[in-house]
């Protein structure tokens, strides 16, 4: 955490989702199939159905979300970062809420990833 701050200095992000992504990074990459970190790769994660990275070790409940078809999009997201035990119950993703407005640059910013 320490030398990813270093190497990206948040004064320096023009983007405010590219900045809220932080939150999101120490657990997540944005590496196409990445199932080796602590949580799923986010790359192409809007219109991407629940628990769909090959290998990552999700959570029953992520995958039964899957199963129920649960697709992520601008609304599941949101609803899940504020309070991801009401879209997903038992899923292992702690809450990861933040000001609105930083939620909604943030799920702008990763339609494009
Ligand atoms: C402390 C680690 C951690 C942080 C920080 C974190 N997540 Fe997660 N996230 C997880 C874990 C673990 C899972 C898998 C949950 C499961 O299997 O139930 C997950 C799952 C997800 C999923 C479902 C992915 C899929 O393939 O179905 C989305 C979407 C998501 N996180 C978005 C975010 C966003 C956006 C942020 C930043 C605002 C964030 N997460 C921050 C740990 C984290």
């Amino acid at each position: 955490m320490f030398l990813v701050a270093l190497s990206a200095p948040p004064q320096t992000r023009a983007d405010p989702g590219e900045r809220a992504f932080q939150r999101c990074s120490g657990c997540h990459s944005l590496r196409p199939g990445d199932a080796d970190a602590i949580a799923p790769s986010l790359h192409g994660v809007i219109g991407r159905r629940a628990g769909a990275v090959e290998g990552f070790a999700y959570s029953d409940a992520m995958r039964a979300a899957g199963r129920r078809r649960l697709v992520w999009d601008a609304a599941t997201l949101e609803r899940f970062l504020v309070d991801p035990e009401g879209v997903v119950p038992g899923t292992s993703m702690p809450n990861q809420g933040g000001p609105p407005v930083e939620r909604a640059a943030l799920i702008d910013w990763l339609r494009r990833r």
